[in-house]
């Protein structure tokens, strides 16, 4: 799309600071990362839980970041190294995962379970990678019904995929593991011993200029179909802008989009 920023940089520019380094914060207070640990970034996006894992573990540590899309790890290395532990980045399919077994101490997971095609097989590798004591930290959106601004969206979503050549679970799936029983059973299907699974709410807070359009840009690191026709994009955003005005003008105030996003975080041994 040109003149625009790309998805994966839209991601981080918009994303990250809004949702998913808020979010960073309460998975790492759970996983506890400490001095001289190996960690997976598992679904690192743009890398924001590696960037904030690296100081943590310090350079005595490791830290391996994975994902996909070669598009978010391009953005993720133009980003500034933290201090700490150098970050590798890895592209790589999470349920083919291709790392020495017990070669982690911690395995970090931020909203990237619900995406997996087979979610048997991530937690299987999560599983397999883990050294012996070590624990995974897996953090999912509750379910799209506990997200009022999304399901507001959402409705107005439905009437407008076919354009993109997208469907209802395309728009739905960061909140398709929303149930804690279900990510609770995948992970003991894979022979992990979940801990616990606590709910944490962030209060998520965007500029509303634009925030229609930037946030399916930004969605597109994700579900790059969403922007593969330009023409198609541009329609589909002028269409959700005018279905869902009244809906996010009700969460619009002093010219910022506010609202609160829970989300399920798992921690297995
Ligand atoms: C919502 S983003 C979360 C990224 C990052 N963990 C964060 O907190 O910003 C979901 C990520 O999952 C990645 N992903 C989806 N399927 C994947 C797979 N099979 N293997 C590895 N990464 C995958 C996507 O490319 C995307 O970067």
């Amino acid at each position: 799309m040109r003149g625009m920023p790309s998805p994966a940089d839209m991601y981080e520019s918009m994303f990250v600071p809004a949702i998913f380094r808020p979010l960073s914060r309460h998975v790492l207070a759970l996983a506890a990362p400490k001095k001289g640990e190996r960690v997976l970034d598992l679904a690192c996006g743009t890398g924001i839980v590696a960037r904030q894992v690296a100081p943590l573990v310090g350079a005595e540590g490791r830290v391996v970041a994975l994902d996909l899309r070669p598009g978010m790890l391009a953005a993720a290395s133009k980003l500034t190294v933290p201090y700490g532990a150098a970050i590798e980045w890895v592209e790589g399919d999470a349920t083919r995962l291709d790392l020495a077994p017990g070669s982690f101490d911690l395995v970090v997971c931020q909203q990237g379970m619900q995406f997996f095609p087979d979610r048997a097989a991530a937690a299987a590798g999560m599983k397999r990678v883990l050294a012996s004591g070590g624990r995974a930290v897996i953090a999912c959106w509750r379910a799209l019904e506990h997200h009022p601004l999304w399901s507001a969206l959402a409705a107005a979503e439905m009437r407008h995929l076919a354009a993109l050549g997208a469907d209802a679970s395309d728009a739905t799936a960061p909140f398709a593991l929303g149930d804690a029983d279900e990510l609770r059973g995948v992970l003991e299907g894979a022979g992990l011993r979940v801990v616990e699974v606590v709910e944490r709410t962030i209060e998520v807070d965007f500029p509303a200029g634009g925030f229609v359009r930037d946030q399916y840009l930004a969605y597109a690191a994700v579900m790059p179909q969403f922007v593969a026709d330009p023409a198609a994009f541009d329609a589909f955003v002028a269409a959700i802008e005018r279905d869902s005005k009244d809906a996010i003008a009700s969460f619009t105030r002093d010219g910022r989009v506010r609202c609160p996003m829970p989300t399920h975080i798992a921690t297995a041994r």
